[in-house]
């Protein structure tokens, strides 16, 4: 496996694997890899001849006052498991190698962008949407791999691979967790012991309202109220949104027919966690 920096160097790579009629998966990460991520890259090495894993703190996706400078970073750590996982490249450009001096263009979204996390991180999603743009253009990938963990940036790729027109195939991958329940998040690393304890009410009031829906529950407000009540009951808990919506358009909804996905993020001391659960239509 080859850890690359440059991008002409990764797109020479790329050319000498179309050449060969390999297929190409791509896998964007943030690095401080888990099970998670691997297990998206085990997928992409099973449906594909060549797979690249990019591992990016990508600096325009965080805002003024968040975690870019605190958030972790491995890549002696993250290449032994992309080499483990069965990955061919590792892709892990300097911030100047993606942003050139004077780079000012953007890829924005409206609508889905603006509920859920794009209320608290109103330029979040104009960053992911800007340099998973860069990385498709970069990898000219046949699929690329993304967690439901972030089922809001899942939709929202989606949608931009369509309005688009980028020609590849976006996979979702189930959330992985820890033995306990807790989603895998890099950002796990920053909770004390008595945070990670805390950090299972996410899980546990999920499963609760999930709970409520498999029983034919379909009043949202009910689902909501009960999911926010349980989280209350933890004092180290502090609820950013609580939200059941459209999986597609990610609008609000009322009572439960269809896709319905129920989102969360919580901060627990400092740190905002996000988890969600989708009820699949049930041909109604
Ligand atoms: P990052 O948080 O590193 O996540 C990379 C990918 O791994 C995302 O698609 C995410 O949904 C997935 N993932 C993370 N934790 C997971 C879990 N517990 N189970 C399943 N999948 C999980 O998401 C980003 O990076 C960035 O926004 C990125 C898309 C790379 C753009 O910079």
């Amino acid at each position: 496996m080859q850890v690359v920096k440059t991008i002409e160097e990764l797109r020479s790579i790329v050319k000498w694997w179309r050449g060969e009629g390999h297929s190409v998966g791509l896998v964007p990460t943030m690095g401080y890899l888990h099970e998670g991520h691997k297990s998206l890259i085990v997928k992409a090495v099973s449906e594909n001849d060549r797979v690249v894993v990019s591992d990016f703190v990508n600096p325009t996706q965080f805002g003024v006052n968040e975690d870019l400078d605190s958030y972790p970073r491995d890549i002696d750590r993250d290449a032994a498991l992309c080499e483990e996982a069965g990955a061919d490249v590792i892709f892990h450009p300097e911030p100047e190698e993606m942003y050139a001096f004077g780079n000012c263009t953007f890829v924005d979204m409206d609508h889905l962008t603006k509920g859920l996390c794009g209320k608290t991180r109103p330029t979040h999603f104009r960053g992911v949407c800007t340099v998973v743009s860069k990385l498709f253009n970069i990898v000219t990938p046949d699929r690329a791999y993304f967690g439901e963990k972030d089922a809001q940036q899942l939709a929202v790729i989606r949608r931009m691979v369509r309005d688009m027109n980028f020609n590849l195939t976006i996979v979702g991958c189930p959330i992985v967790r820890e033995e306990d329940g807790l989603a895998m998040s890099s950002r796990n690393t920053y909770l004390n012991p008595a945070e990670r304890k805390a950090a299972l009410i996410l899980h546990k009031s999920l499963t609760m309202g999930q709970e409520m829906i498999e029983a034919g529950e379909k009043d949202v407000q009910k689902i909501k109220n009960a999911i926010v009540k349980q989280i209350k009951t933890e004092r180290l808990a502090r609820i950013d949104y609580v939200e059941l919506v459209d999986t597609e358009t990610l609008e609000p909804v009322k009572t439960i027919t269809g896709s319905i996905l129920t989102a969360i993020a919580v901060y627990i001391g400092k740190t905002r966690l996000i988890d969600n659960f989708t009820v699949k239509d049930q041909g109604e």
